[in-house]
């Protein structure tokens, strides 16, 4: 008998062993704390890092494995969540890492494990999602490779990747209250950006050649010739001759929209959000807050030098230097200083360019599925700039999200309708006669904080309108990040959207499936998606101080088929009665 049941052990253990070399469990114990650092070697400051390193620890695993992060609050004094950007956490809705939307932020000194899978192979990043930490440096690269056995369908010798950030020497505190503060004061623009984690302030490139006139031995530990600490040093890609590599990019900027290039090479985008696009060869790459890609790099340029990667600010009027890093060909020593200049970004406010380009972003029809052929929900979304009791404000038809002290993730589930606005439906629409090109004829908007209920399954069309800023002339760009789902983005347009003419228009053949899409000036963007994740996920523009105030919407479906809700998503504001004896 015990031989028996011995032999079925083994069998069965031989039987599961395909299954366990497929799908493994990626555990990472983190703890989350300040850091005295100065990632642009400046002024020092506290940023938000985790087991001490900045950018963050780098997650890697394989499509359909399993991630355990035991997350661990070291912050004396303020609560931290972390949010998974791209992974749908389909299953795990209490897994997002959105504070007052999925769970309770994490107390100090408390532990908080996230458990998700990451179905879908592609370029993801992580970052906190609580107040403004997002800003002050936490955040890192989450990488999924394909399945084990299966082929990326394009063909590379070796991967690189890249964060993009940018930088204030401000504490995200100062920012917060200048942000909420009568007379309103903006953040202003950073004052560096940063490539993996590395800057430079205040310090040009001509001040470095002129130095290195001077001292020919000098090495680029900095671009900055008078301060030589290594973590000044530029981040370096090494790269052999006449190879291709994979490089994964990934923007997670606060404010500012990037223009990425390389010095004499040309770049071949693959991959945009976690879904593979038609490869298509570019100069540079624009990229928003909250997009990632995977260009192909052929490195055929002249190999007894080395090239600068610079990433430049567009859309904004740039008051910050690009960001360098150097692109190392071997065996030349990384200090070896590139012989042409980085290469001369796009003109910053050149919105028919950058729409241009967003346009050639299309699926791989071979490797996506097309949208459902029409939606039975739509919405349109104005994006306004208001004022609400003085306080200035972002709104969407005229209401500025403001989240609730109980996260809606328990509130809705677990039925605390008084948790927040529940029987409110926010507006799908704004009136006929609003004018997007002026400032609003009345800013004051309201706060608000009720959810979109989508039917589960159903398909949806959101329209995201843009207008003028409360002062004439202007309109900016909104890099719109949808949890929990991908979407299809079927059309780019200016003006004001129309019903009739413009949705005639949608690309229903390759629209590319994105979690992240630009809105640019006084234009639209259209996207589809199906409402088929149970549970409740924010769409919110990107940059950190907008949704700081209030650009957001918070949509839910079928939160009554969510099971297993952990407690220790729960026990917060009025989640908390749901914890004791008598809770679920
Ligand atoms: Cu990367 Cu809600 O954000
Ligand atoms: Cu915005």
């Amino acid at each position: 008998m015990v031989r028996n049941n011995h032999l079925t052990l083994l069998l069965s253990c031989l039987v599961m062993l395909p299954l366990m070399v497929e799908s493994r469990i990626r555990h990472f114990k983190w703890e989350v704390n300040y850091l005295p650092w100065s990632p642009d070697c400046s002024t020092e400051s506290l940023l938000i890092a985790i087991n001490g390193h900045f950018p963050g620890p780098t997650i890697r695993a394989r499509a359909g494995d399993a991630i355990v992060v035991e997350l661990h609050n070291k912050l004396p004094t303020e609560g931290v969540v972390i949010h998974w950007h791209g992974i749908t956490q389909f299953e795990s809705p209490w897994a997002d890492g959105t504070a007052s939307i999925s769970q309770c932020a994490i107390n100090p000194e408390e532990t908080f494990i996230y458990r998700f899978k990451v179905d879908k192979a592609g370029t993801y990043f992580y970052h906190g999602h609580h107040g403004m930490q997002r800003s002050a440096g936490l955040y890192g690269s989450l990488i999924v490779e394909v399945a084990e056995g299966k082929q990326e369908p394009f063909h590379y010798n070796a991967e690189l990747s890249l964060l993009l950030s940018d930088w204030w020497h401000q504490s995200i505190y100062q920012q917060m209250v200048d942000l909420h503060s009568k007379p309103f004061r903006w953040i202003g623009e950073p004052q560096s950006l940063l490539i993996e984690g590395k800057g430079r302030h205040n310090c040009s490139l001509k001040a470095y050649e002129e130095d290195k006139n001077k001292d020919p031995d000098l090495v680029p530990t900095t671009l900055c010739p008078k301060n030589n600490k290594s973590e000044c040093a530029p981040h370096v890609l090494q790269v052999e001759p006449n190879k291709t590599y994979r490089l994964r990019i990934a923007s997670v900027t606060s404010l500012a929209s990037l223009n990425f290039a390389f010095g004499n090479h040309k770049l071949v985008l693959v991959e945009a959000d976690g879904s593979y696009i038609q490869p298509v060869t570019v100069e540079s790459l624009d990229i928003y807050s909250g997009e990632t890609y995977s260009l192909l790099l052929h490195t055929n340029q002249d190999p007894s030098t080395n090239y600068w990667a610079s990433a430049s600010i567009i859309s904004r009027h740039p008051k910050t230097p690009p960001g360098l890093a150097i692109l190392n060909y071997r065996p030349n020593p990384s200090s070896l200083l590139p012989r042409s200049a980085p290469p001369t970004p796009p003109k910053w406010n050149d919105t028919a360019r950058a729409i241009a380009f967003a346009r050639k972003i299309v699926a791989d029809p071979l490797r996506n599925t097309n949208p459902p052929a029409s939606a039975i929900h739509r919405i349109v979304l104005l994006n306004t700039q208001n004022k609400i009791n003085g306080y200035t404000k972002w709104a969407i038809n005229n209401v500025s999200l403001v989240l609730p002290a109980t996260p809606y993730l328990g509130s809705i589930r677990y039925g605390l309708h008084s948790a927040f606005d529940f029987h409110t439906n926010p507006p799908e629409d704004f009136p006929e006669n609003y004018d997007i090109f002026r400032p609003p004829q009345n800013p004051n908007a309201t706060t608000g904080n009720a959810v979109y209920k989508l039917k589960l399954g159903s398909t949806v069309d959101v329209i995201l309108q843009n207008a003028n800023l409360l002062t004439e002339g202007t309109s900016e760009v909104h890099p719109w990040h949808l949890h929990g789902h991908d979407f299809w983005v079927l059309g780019f347009g200016d003006g004001r959207f129309n019903w009739q003419r413009d949705a005639a228009r949608f690309n229903l053949k390759d629209p590319p499936r994105k979690n992240t899409v630009a809105l640019f000036p006084y234009g639209w963007t259209a996207i589809r998606f199906v409402a088929d994740n149970p549970g409740v996920w924010a769409f919110h523009c990107h940059i950190e101080p907008h949704l700081h105030m209030g650009m957001g919407v918070v949509i839910a479906e079928g939160v009554d088929r969510v099971r297993n809700v952990p407690r220790d998503v729960l026990g917060c504001g009025m989640t908390r009665r749901l914890i004791g004896p008598h809770g679920p």
